[in-house]
């Protein structure tokens, strides 16, 4: 704010000062970087005698200091704030055990997850407190980086951002060579903005446009966060678990550092970059290398579109003085086939908070898919930034506003960004669960957009019976 009335004082450049330029409301060179950053435990339960792993999880209310010295009530999965990091391999028959510890409803999403629509854990699958909801899938999709978050309709804002998300991390069987040591050189990153009452408790005023960008950083819930490097190459997993801030990320010296992986999985060889963006939901694996005895932030950059809000410091990387070697990074990661363009095309115009011009009904199916298929999907943005996510898919970017996406866009994923009046074209690929009486959903991950109802659904059904399939539900008990 001082900056901008500066310039509009001595009448320099107005415009700069309307684009609102110049990081005024960022936190870059407020951080000291004291505590180290916290690394949500592993739960990788051992399968049962029936071969199937049990992951039994409790949402609870919580207090957690954030702040130093100052307390705030917060949300957790098994704990006080955030929740631990799930593991599965591709094959496990893995069964989840949700308890809803809360005063309130809710429920919890598999946010890039392939499985059954009555076990993913959309607005149709609520919890009621003290309630426990029991959904059991086989994993089956490459190894990936996902996570989990509620989805009451209406209020995934607040659930989200009391603190309810964790990760929930895939593996296969196909071997590349990149960090994997968990905690050591393969490390999860989930950057959440946060705004603070001067007592120290989560300021929830989620008015405005995008409703809530925090002026705070926490990094898996970690305040003024570092972390010290031990290897020559560290693996970051990186999810964007705001609710509507969108970040650049890059390092302070502007070193480059590669992709390897966005929400679905690996890319196809390492993408150079020296920034990359990332908005609320998506997943991107970033490799880098350090040098003995340095130190280096991690940043997020300035953007153009109303959903960035200045320059921050994220996390302070501290190299020790001997670092043991990384495995050099591969020339190729993963065989990716081209994207598949579907013949049919379907259209959405996002449009204020509505899509097609209209708003989520819980009773109404939008767009019934046949099992398997592969459509193209046009997203035409006319008004303001959003960010568009599609349930149990994974999808590819064909293109950007008519240009190619850059390398790093161009694998596997289930959100992109669209900035305010542009388009983009996706070739989507559906799953093979079967379900005409539960649907999937898809959206604006900015929640306060989702809350408002941008947001619709699609059934998945049997090749052949698009046609008699029912475009109504009743949900007079938020079940079929
Ligand atoms: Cu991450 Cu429908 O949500
Ligand atoms: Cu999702
Ligand atoms: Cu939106």
């Amino acid at each position: 704010m001082r900056r901008r009335s500066f310039l509009a004082l001595t009448g320099l450049v107005a415009g700069l000062a309307l684009a609102g330029c110049g990081g005024a409301d960022g936190n870059a060179g407020a951080l000291t970087f004291r505590n180290p950053l916290r690394i949500p435990p592993v739960l990788d339960p051992v399968p049962g005698a029936d071969g199937v792993k049990r992951y039994p999880l409790r949402l609870q209310e919580g207090r957690t200091e954030l702040l130093p010295g100052k307390t705030a009530s917060t949300w957790g999965i098994n704990g006080d704030h955030l929740g631990p990091t799930l593991r599965a391999k591709r094959g496990d028959r893995v069964a989840m055990s949700v308890t809803n510890g809360l005063g309130e409803a809710s429920t919890l999403h598999w946010h890039g997850m392939r499985l059954p629509a009555a076990m993913d854990g959309g607005p149709h699958q609520m919890i009621q407190p003290g309630g426990t909801w029991s959904p059991e899938w086989t994993v089956d999709q490459p190894a990936a980086t996902t996570w989990y978050h509620p989805h009451p309709h209406g209020q995934t804002s607040r659930h989200v951002y009391r603190g309810l998300a964790g990760m929930f991390l895939i593996d296969d069987d196909h071997d590349v060579a990149l960090p994997r040591d968990y905690g050591t050189d393969d490390i999860p990153l989930i950057i959440q903005d946060r705004k603070f009452t001067p007592d120290g408790r989560l300021d929830e005023s989620f008015g405005g446009t995008f409703g809530l960008l925090g002026d705070q950083l926490l990094v898996n819930g970690t305040y003024d966060p570092f972390f010290q490097v031990t290897t020559s190459r560290v693996r970051f997993r990186v999810l964007n678990g705001s609710n509507a801030h969108v970040y650049t990320l890059g390092f302070a010296d502007d070193r480059t550092f590669h992709v390897v992986a966005s929400d679905g999985g690996l890319l196809a060889k390492p993408a150079a970059v020296q920034r990359f963006r990332i908005s609320p939901g998506e997943r991107f694996e970033i490799v880098a290398a350090f040098t003995p005895g340095e130190q280096v932030l991690l940043k997020s950059f300035d953007g153009d579109s109303e959903v960035e809000n200045g320059d921050y410091d994220v996390l302070k990387l501290v190299a020790a003085h001997q670092l043991s070697p990384s495995p050099e990074l591969p020339d190729h990661l993963a065989h990716l086939a081209p994207p598949v363009e579907g013949t049919t095309v379907r259209t959405f115009r996002l449009n204020g908070t509505n899509i097609n011009g209209q708003d989520m009904d819980m009773s109404r199916i939008d767009l019934v898919v046949p099992a398997g298929a592969h459509e193209i999907w046009e997203l035409d943005n006319v008004t303001f930034s959003h960010n568009f996510h599609i349930h149990e898919v994974s999808f590819r970017v064909l293109d950007l506003d008519g240009g190619q996406p850059p390398e790093h866009l161009r694998g596997a994923k289930d959100t992109v960004f669209v900035p305010g009046k542009t388009k983009a074209r996706l070739a989507v690929e559906f799953g093979r669960h079967a379900d005409p009486r539960t649907p999937y959903m898809y959206h604006c991950h900015i929640l306060k957009h989702e809350d408002k109802g941008m947001m619709g659904q699609f059934v998945i059904v049997q090749p052949g019976t698009e046609d008699s399939t029912a475009r109504t539900l009743s949900t007079g008990h938020g079940h079929h």
